[in-house]
């Protein structure tokens, strides 16, 4: 992992593990450096997705390695506590399927709902947004997705705000935050804060019903 990668995965997975949840869904989970750091060192069970199979795939790889596992089979799918869908986030319904199963698996069944954190570590332009639309709108029988993580880059190719609040405002960097937070609140989740990550990334998180 480059230095600039270190600067900002390492306090983002200080940050996903301060939630106390045992499952996170990593979306546009890349190469998965955050993934391995909650699956491996945090002990999460991390199910991760991306729309590009390769990124999944060397994510699987290095992780069967940490784990001592034989790294010859090169189809995605869960290895332990690490799980890799190929999908875009848009597919939502598809791939959110897949992921209950994996965080539900193993678990006691009088364990009526399971927290998940959804979190997002450079999340590109305007995604963060439709990220926002489809964690709210979620609502799956067995999982609670109740707290949300995300640290958005290339904020240029953000072109126009979306809570009420904000949306004829100028579409700068400080508005931009703002807008974010102000549109998670329309959206209804609560404890919503602005932090600094680290070498220019900010973070912002929230919660989404209570978490326990
Ligand atoms: C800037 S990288 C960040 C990767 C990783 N989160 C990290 O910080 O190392 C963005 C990742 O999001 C993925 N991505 C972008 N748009 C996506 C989409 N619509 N659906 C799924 N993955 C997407 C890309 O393939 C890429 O791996």
């Amino acid at each position: 992992m480059s230095p600039a990668k270190t600067a900002v995965t390492v306090p983002f997975a200080h940050k996903t593990a301060s939630f106390r949840v045992s499952n996170v869904l990593d979306l546009g989970s890349g190469k998965g450096y955050l993934a391995r750091i909650l699956a491996d060192g945090f002990g999460l069970k991390v199910c991760c997705v991306d729309k590009n199979k390769d990124r999944l795939k060397s994510s699987l790889r290095i992780h069967k390695l940490i784990q001592q596992e034989q790294v010859s089979q090169t189809s995605l799918g869960p290895s332990g506590n690490l799980h890799t869908v190929a999908a875009p986030i848009e597919e939502w319904d598809e791939f959110m399927d897949e992921a209950t199963a994996f965080f539900r698996r193993n678990t006691r069944l009088d364990e009526k709902e399971l927290d998940v954190a959804v979190v997002g570590l450079q999340l590109c332009g305007d995604m963060v947004y439709r990220v926002i639309d489809l964690v709210s709108g979620c609502n799956r029988a067995g999982i609670r997705l109740c707290a949300f993580l995300v640290a958005p880059c290339c904020l240029h190719k953000i072109v126009s705000l979306r809570s009420k609040a904000y949306q004829t405002s100028e579409v700068c960097i400080e508005n931009i935050y703002k807008d974010i937070q102000e549109y998670l609140v329309e959206r209804g989740f609560g404890n919503v804060h602005l932090g600094y990550l680290n070498i220019g990334y900010y973070y912002i998180e929230a919660t989404r019903n209570a978490l326990r």
